[in-house]
């Protein structure tokens, strides 16, 4: 089948702003079903094709349509951020369904950003829109994007700001200036410097770009738990999965950054009662390959060939077949999750996600009271804690530890994914709780989340937890972690303070992982108080941590005796 190709059309709004879009369709026929997606990078640059190749597409007799969102690029008007995507979306549904030789049915596909804008397009409720396809999308800017546990996603958030969002705009706004050339240089150059210096700027509310550019002038303002409430919630998809009127097939990653975005997708779907199916790779945001971080989980694990059968043209394809021309291929027949499990490198189906038959057993912190460092005293096991000295550090946010792999999307000095961990649990501002080794292999897939009972000197600290795998030869590779931001403890819109040396039992929520501990292999947690740039430095002051610059030191403890039972707990499932 031959296929046109046109580039730019043009697709008009409520409010008069035209967007342009690129249209891949079969030469002949009709009655083509629409494929859309709509992103901010450029539906000219590589973005647009990494997912799926829409000239095939097109030849499997499909309309493809990869559109600029408003304000980037070919399209018109001012970028208006997330907001936008509510009304444009349903503005392009409308358009896309009615292009001569569609058959009115629209289906969605697209990463991150433009899988936000399949979720705003089907929440904008166009009945035309019957199916999505979203990979590694995120679903609440608040959630997991801007914030986690409280802390600001600081490494993510300058870094996509600058080289997303701020470059491009600069060149449209003011690409015609005399200031220009100058401006964009300055930009570059503050985007190379990044991960050396500008994440270390204080207080963050003057960081260099920011101010320069007058780009985002709210952007603390807007990112800052104080921003109300109900214009936050305007972006939060989560209350709508409900009464959306799609199907879902999801694809994410155990290192990607919007990994719990991803599952929360999944199970709020599944519980509407609606069909969605779930694909899991050892992935991160932007490397869906074999080799991710310091592991190579082998070429099953490429989704250029995923678990040796397709491709993600392929893929997608045989969604939309089965979604939007009821072809049926194949698909009832294979259970709707299907996940990598790590360790022992393979593919696993599953009917549900948590697994069924999932056992959630919980691992106790022990030490002497000097669980410092991997050599240090700390270990972990089943039997809970009788008495013990609690663990103490002090943790300096002039010396906070380094960002060292993980749900990562950074500059390239911190790359994401499984890293070596020698460097952080080296460090005195660490503790580390390590078990005996498995006499036999150990399958953790599921959610994962620590209880902790600790005390601070200061009013409002951080604490993050980290669970590793260890290999026989000493090595330990992060598998998942997370922080609470004291302050933020009982959720992001309230504060509370701590008082010094109170104890308080918070639960740290280190989203998910599949990784089967093999024979000799051992658990380990560590327990500090920073991951920076990645989450920006808790300053224990009390006072601002984006809009100050003083800081102070905080003394540390974690109890783990039998009032203080501090625990990691580990979803145990039958080995796949
Ligand atoms: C992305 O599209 O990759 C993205 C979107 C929002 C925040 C960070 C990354």
């Amino acid at each position: 089948m031959k296929v046109l190709f046109e580039r730019n059309v043009a697709c008009t709004m409520r409010d008069g702003v035209t967007l342009r879009a690129n249209l891949f369709r079969p030469e002949e026929g009709d009655g083509y079903p629409v494929v859309l997606t709509r992103l901010p990078y450029g539906k000219d640059t590589s973005f647009a094709y990494l997912l799926l190749d829409p000239v095939r597409l097109a030849e499997a007799g499909y309309m493809v349509v990869i559109q600029d969102v408003r304000g980037c690029f070919a399209s018109e008007g001012v970028y208006g951020g997330f907001y936008q995507e509510f009304d444009d979306g349903y503005d392009t549904v409308e358009w896309a369904s009615k292009l001569p030789g569609s058959n009115g049915k629209v289906g969605m596909y697209g990463a991150s950003y433009f899988g936000f804008t399949q979720w705003a397009a089907a929440v904008s409720g166009h009945p035309a829109l019957t199916t999505v396809a979203p990979t590694v999308p995120l679903d609440d800017p608040w959630d997991g994007v801007t914030f986690r546990g409280g802390a600001l996603e600081w490494g993510t958030m300058a870094s996509w700001y600058l080289t997303a969002l701020a470059l491009p705009q600069l060149a449209r706004l003011r690409g015609r200036e005399p200031g220009f050339p100058l401006e964009f240089v300055q930009l570059v150059n503050d985007a190379d410097r990044l991960s050396h210096e500008g994440y270390y700027q204080l207080p963050l509310s003057e960081f260099a770009p920011l101010r320069r550019t007058g780009l985002l002038p709210d952007f603390f303002e807007e990112m800052t738990s104080n921003t109300d409430v109900r214009h936050r919630n305007r972006l939060n998809i989560r209350p709508h999965y409900a009464t959306m009127n799609v199907s879902a097939s999801l694809t994410g990653g155990w290192y990607d950054v919007f990994l719990h975005p991803t599952l929360v997708s999944y199970e709020s779907l599944k519980a509407a009662g609606k069909k969605v199916r779930l694909t899991l790779g050892p992935w991160t945001h932007g490397n869906q390959g074999s080799a991710v971080g310091d592991l190579d989980f082998g070429m099953a694990a490429n989704s250029a060939l995923l678990n040796l059968k397709e491709d993600p043209t392929l893929r997608h394809q045989r969604w939309f077949d089965e979604e939007l021309k009821g072809v049926g291929r194949g698909l009832e027949a294979e259970p709707p999750v299907e996940i990598f499990v790590m360790g022992i490198n393979r593919w696993r189906l599953a009917s549900e996600w948590p697994l069924p038959n999932t056992e959630y057993r919980p691992w106790y912190l022990h030490s002497q009271g000097n669980a410092s460092t991997r050599s240090g005293d700390g270990t972990l096991s089943e039997v809970p804690p009788t008495a013990e000295p609690a663990d103490e550090y002090v943790y300096n946010p002039a010396d906070p530890v380094k960002t060292l792999g993980g749900n990562v999307l950074m500059t390239a000095a911190y790359p994401a994914g499984p890293k070596e961990q020698t460097e952080t649990e080296m460090r005195e501002d660490v503790l580390v709780f390590t078990s005996e080794p498995f006499a036999e292999p150990v399958e953790v897939t599921g959610p994962i989340v620590a209880k902790l009972w600790v005390q601070s000197s200061a009013k409002d600290t951080d604490f993050v937890v980290r669970l590793t795998d260890v290999h026989p030869d000493g090595s330990s590779y992060n598998l998942a972690d997370g922080i609470v931001r004291m302050r933020h403890r009982q959720g992001q819109d309230s504060v509370a303070w701590m008082n010094p040396h109170e104890v308080y039992e918070i639960l740290v929520d280190l989203w998910a992982t599949s990784n089967v501990f093999l024979a000799g292999h051992r658990v380990r947690v560590q327990v500090t108080s920073s991951c920076f740039p990645r989450w920006n430095r808790n300053l224990n002051t009390g006072e601002s941590n984006e809009t100050t610059a003083e800081f102070i030191t905080a003394t540390q403890r974690v109890l783990h005796d039998s009032d203080h039972p501090s625990h990691l707990i580990l979803p145990v499932v039958p080995l796949a």
